[in-house]
């Protein structure tokens, strides 16, 4: 990947689920290429755990505490940075809901920051990691990532690009290792037997983390094309004997989720890989640049008018290939 040749790299929230498949994919398939990788983050029991893996004597890695929403020591982290990465969030939409100041002070304060010290450093290009949840948003954190894509686009002295991802098939706290732990008790706990998300995987988020790096002019809202999933067909995946108990929806969740809202159809290009959100006025270029064709203006990407669905069969396989190798469908 060109832009990353020599590069240094800082990932905030280099910790979490993305951030190590990102590091993984940078640390083996590109490790030529990066120059240094800063990880910034919070808590040092996850930055000690992932040196066991990348320890800095033998990767060019440097693991610094810091939060986000401390400017100074963001500050103090991306000197002689060329790439910044910001996947640091409060993601969880019931933490959120119940903490809603202290989500929009990292998800958005934070992000302003990002925003600010990429500009007073000079450095060359950023990524907002964004989501699903952002498009018409219902949730505390769907907001909160709504307005961080907002402040990036006005991202002065640096190219500012976003990406907007589903959920991310096996990440901490999701349905399937909770649906994995559940069926040991013989129950699986179902929201809404309609409920339907997209699904990403951390590997191909990473992946398309550097794709979208490279391709960009700034600007654009990239959005991947990724299979629906159904609950139930999580539910029928993992645990086909166990019993299912209907707990409803929670505050802040969609029954289905959606990744371009009807409204922004007019400003939507799309090629073979991807959609793209783009500003308005330079829609030309845009259209140029990425290879693309605008969208229908009655156009809307939601997880139950998706075209492309995981079968039960294809959800145990990817179970078994990037969750749990182990994983047998019934106990
Ligand atoms: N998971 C999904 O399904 C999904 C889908 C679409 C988009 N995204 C977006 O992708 C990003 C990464 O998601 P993920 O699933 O990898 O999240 P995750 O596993 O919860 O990791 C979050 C990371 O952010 C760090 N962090 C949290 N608050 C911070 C703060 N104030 N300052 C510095 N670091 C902070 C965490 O480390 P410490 O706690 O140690 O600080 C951790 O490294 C998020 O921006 C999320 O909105 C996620």
């Amino acid at each position: 990947m060109y832009c990353l040749e020599n590069a240094s790299v800082c990932i905030t929230g280099g910790t979490g689920t993305l951030g190590r498949a990102l590091v993984k994919l940078l640390l083996t398939k590109y490790s030529n290429t990066i120059k240094k990788l800063v990880i910034f983050s919070r808590d040092e029991f996850k930055q000690y755990e992932m040196a066991q893996i990348f320890p800095p004597n033998l990767f060019p890695i440097e693991y610094i505490i810091g939060d986000v929403k401390d400017k100074q020591r963001l500050l103090w982290a991306t000197q002689q940075i060329d790439i910044l990465i910001h996947l640091a969030a409060l993601k969880r939409i019931e933490t959120a809901e119940k903490n809603p100041y202290e989500a929009f002070l990292t998800n958005v304060v934070g992000t302003q920051n990002v925003v600010e010290v990429a500009g007073q450093q000079g450095i060359k290009k950023i990524l907002l990691y964004s989501t699903d949840k952002a498009s018409s948003p219902n949730s505390v954190y769907g907001a909160t990532k709504l307005c961080a894509e907002k402040l990036f686009l006005t991202a002065q002295n640096t190219t500012a690009t976003i990406i907007r991802g589903g959920n991310l098939l096996g990440s901490r706290g999701s349905v399937v290792p909770l649906f994995l732990e559940k069926r040991k008790e013989g129950f699986l706990p179902i929201t809404d037997v309609e409920m339907t998300r997209f699904s990403f995987l951390p590997e191909e988020a990473a992946f398309l983390a550097l794709e979208a790096l490279e391709n960009t002019i700034g600007g654009e809202i990239f959005v991947p094309k990724l299979p629906s999933y159904r609950i139930v067909d999580i539910a029928e995946a993992i645990a086909p004997d166990s019993q299912r108990k209907i707990i409803g929806r929670r505050e802040g969740e969609k029954k289905h989720d959606e990744m371009i809202a009807n409204h922004e159809a007019f400003r939507t290009i799309e090629n073979e890989k991807y959609y793209l959100i783009v500003p308005f006025v330079n829609l030309a270029t845009y259209l140029e640049q990425h290879e693309a064709t605008m969208v229908m203006p009655d156009f809307s990407y939601q997880s139950d008018n998706n075209t492309n669905w995981l079968t039960v069969e294809q959800i145990r396989r990817l179970i078994v290939q990037y969750i749990d190798a182990d994983f047998q469908p019934l106990l």
